[in-house]
Formats: structure tokens, sequence, C-alpha cells
């Protein structure tokens, strides 16, 4: 097979170099992208006058049908894997389309300026994907909380019952979280510059007022001249960005699963999911295992990882590229995959699960839960706020040692605390309604 740079070369490569250097197993993924980049990259090369009207036409041909056969699907039926990557294929496929012309459609390119613009591509691609799929997500997940206005639960802080909350205010925690993952994508979406003529790190001899495109199908910025062809090269940080976004991302849903695992266990009993959506024990008859929320929060340790692996791979780097950065875009893909994944599956997961209001209802019923809202009712009778968390400790000690509730307690004993508490008093505090709508410094969205 024809090497793009096999001329120096007095020997055949080694099969086992070959074997390991080869990328096109994964570096498929950037096939549209490589074709877009050198739909663009030909008219670079026809403005600088390096393309004949006629040449330009016949490369623009062939790339446009290789990029119909990536978009149909049929181009990765017959990829043929032995190449060492996917710009090196993509050339020969020209080659065999276009003939002699496809010889110069490599002018004043590198595939080190090459890999940078299809990955940023990719990413672009990628973000907004992610951007799509976060919304989605998010209306479902204010479905849930909409058609659970009424449901409060108990907050908890250290998993220890705190001060009961609305499951609306819930969700919306996650809708902030969410909305925090979006500005962060947008960030790392603007934040790549698309820019051509780097060559292999010094630049090229067409003007760069030649490379300067609006934005088009396919190429959703415009691209700029560059202005470091260095750094264009070396940089990685656009996929470091976007592996970390996706990290933190991975979090946030890592967390919400292990909220959902929680509340799907026996002893909590706040939710029922959805059979589709669960999976069973080959021992246990009666198992039903919320394994999916369970992958969403072991994804997220992949997710960490590939973060850290292309930091360590580029922590080292001489400049300008290395061959270590093919190592950047497996980490890259998967990272975007799983939390695509991720997020498809939650969505779905979400329109079908069932509140049981029978069981939050019980854990309402802790008294505990009101301990800081009889705490605020002295405060409102001028005790200082230090004297009325321990009086109430004092409260809380004697339900303990006494094995009662408040509400059972007689009035005497409370007004031994404070003469203002009484069960009246209490009956209307210890109320998870009322706890709720005492909480003012909220400013709901
Ligand atoms: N497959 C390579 C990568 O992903 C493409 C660039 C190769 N450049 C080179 N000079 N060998 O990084």
């Amino acid at each position: 097979m024809n090497k793009l740079w096999g001329g120096r070369f007095n020997k055949k490569t080694n099969k086992l170099v070959e074997n390991f250097s080869r990328s096109i197993q994964f570096d498929q993924k950037l096939a549209k992208y490589d074709c877009i980049g050198s739909l663009y990259h030909i008219n670079v090369l026809r403005k600088a006058k390096l393309l004949t009207v006629a040449e330009h036409a016949k490369l623009k041909k062939g790339l446009k049908s290789i990029l119909t056969s990536i978009e149909k699907g049929a181009f990765f039926k017959n990829i043929d894997t032995t190449h060492e990557d996917i710009h090196s294929y993509i050339q020969a496929l020209l080659e065999k389309k276009a003939g002699m012309v496809a010889l110069k459609l490599h002018t004043c390119r590198s595939r080190n300026d090459q890999v940078v613009f299809d990955t940023k591509l990719y990413c672009l691609d990628q973000l907004t994907k992610t951007v799509d799929l976060i919304i989605l997500l998010d209306e479902t997940l204010h479905k849930t909380a909409s058609k659970n206005k009424d449901i409060i639960i108990p907050g908890y802080t250290h998993l220890q019952h705190a001060i009961p909350i609305s499951l609306y205010d819930y969700f919306s925690a996650y809708h902030e979280m969410l909305f925090r993952d979006i500005d962060r994508l947008a960030d790392a979406f603007v934040n790549i510059e698309l820019t051509f003529g780097a060559g292999a790190l010094a630049g090229t001899f067409i003007n760069h007022s030649h490379y300067v495109q609006k934005a088009t199908k396919g190429i959703p910025k415009p691209i700029k001249s560059t202005t470091n062809a260095i750094d264009v090269v070396s940089d990685r940080d656009y996929i470091i960005e976007s592996l970390s976004v996706l990290a933190i991302i991975g979090m946030h849903l890592s967390r919400l699963a292990e909220d959902l695992i929680l509340w799907a266990s026996k002893e909590f009993s706040f939710i029922d999911i959805d059979d589709a959506f669960c999976t069973g024990s080959s021992l246990m008859p009666q198992k039903k295992n919320p394994d999916v929320l369970e992958l969403i929060r072991g994804n997220t340790g992949v997710l960490y990882g590939n973060l850290i692996n292309v930091l360590v791979v580029m922590k080292g780097l001489p400049l300008s590229y290395n061959r270590d950065m093919q190592h950047d875009k497996e980490p890259l893909f998967k990272s975007f995959e799983i939390t695509q994944q991720v997020l498809e599956i939650l969505t779905e997961l979400f329109k079908n699960i069932a509140f049981n209001k029978e069981s939050i209802a019980k854990q309402l019923d802790d008294e505990f839960l009101y301990a800081t809202d009889i705490a605020d009712y002295l405060v409102q009778k001028g005790v200082p706020f230090k004297t009325a968390h321990s009086l109430i400790g004092t409260l809380i000690q004697t339900k303990i040692k006494k094995k009662t509730n408040l509400l059972q307690m007689d009035d005497k004993t409370l007004k031994s605390i404070y003469p203002d508490l009484n069960k009246a008093v209490l009956k209307k505090i210890i109320n998870p309604k009322q706890s709720v709508q005492a909480k003012k410094s909220v400013k709901r969205k």
C-alpha cells in the first residue's frame, strides 16, 4: 500500500510497527470531518491558484462521493483497516476515484494540522449534541417535578434526616447543575479556535487570507487564520476542556443515580423504577436491581480516567506534534459516547418513575426533621439562636430518653423548656408543608 510518507524509506515497514502504530480502527470516527476538512482545503488551494478549476471540480466530486458514502454508512462496511489512519485511507480512496489529481490534495497540508482540524469539528458537533441531550433530560426532570409538585421529602445532610424539602426543589437542584453544565459546554465550544494552515508546525507558503472562511454546512464556526502554527499542532486543550466538562457532567449524573438507587431501596422505598429499566438476579428470584443507575455511577470513573489519561499523555511532551497525541482520541470518543448514552437513558428512565407517597409520608413523621423549625420559633420569640439551639437540644434529649413523641409530651414539660412552648404550638410547627412554606429566603425561579 502506498504510504503518505514512503519515499524516503528503503525498507518496508515492519508488520509489528504497522499494527502498533495504526489508528484507523478508532479514528474512522473522524471520516466525515476529514472529508469536510478536505473540501475546505481544496477551496484554499483553488484560491491560491494551486488547483485549476477542472482539478478542483474533480477533487470536489470525489470527496463529495466519499462523504455521501460516509453519511449513508456504506463507507464503514467496506473500510480497509490495513491503512495507517483515516487520513491516509481517504487519500487512497480519492486517488482511486479522482485519479492523479488526488496527489495534489495534500499540498501545503500535514496530518498534524489535519487531525487537529478534524478533531475540533468532531468536538464542536458532539458538544452541541450533548447540550441538546441535557436539555431533553432537564425537560423530563421538570415534568417529573411538576407532576409531583405536592410531594415533600425529608432533606438530608450526612445522609441523616435534616429538614423537609419539596421534591420540586430537589429536582431544581439538578436543573441548576445541568444548566451550569450547558454553560461549560458552550464555553468549550466558544474556546475552540478553528484555524488551518499550520502545516506540519511552521505554516505553509499560502497566504493566510486564503484560509479565512465563514461558517458553512458542516463547519459550525468561522475559520480564522493561524496565529501560531506551533501551538495549533501542539495544543490539545480543546480535548482536555471537553473531557473535563464531561467529567463534571458525569459527577452530577452519578449523584442523581446514587440518590435514585437509595430511594429505590427497601429502606427508603421512595420510588419505583419501571421494570424495563431494571434487571434481575440469576439466583435470587425476588430481585429487581437498579443496574442501569449503578452503571451510570460506574461509568463516571471512566470519564474521570479519560480526562486524567489525556492530561498525563500531554504533560511531558516537547513542542510541537508528537505521536503520543494519537492517544487523545479514544478517551475523547468514549467520554462523549458514555455521556450521551447516560443522558438518553436517564431521560427515558425518568418518564416512568413512580413516587411512593405513603413511604415518603412515613419518613416525614420523624419529629427530628422539625427541630430547626422549633428553634426558629423560639428565635422569633426573641430567644438568641444559640440559646434556642441548646433548649431544643435538651427537648430532643428528653424525647430520646423518654422514648416519646414531642407531640405526646405534656404542656408542663414543654413549658419547662420555654414558657411559650406548648402542644398546640408544636402541632403547628411539626408539619412538612408548614416547614417548607416557612422558608422564605429562597427566591425560586
Ligand atoms: N494518527 C495521527 C494522530 O492521530 C495523525 C497524525 C500523524 N502525524 C504524523 N506526523 N505521524 O495523531
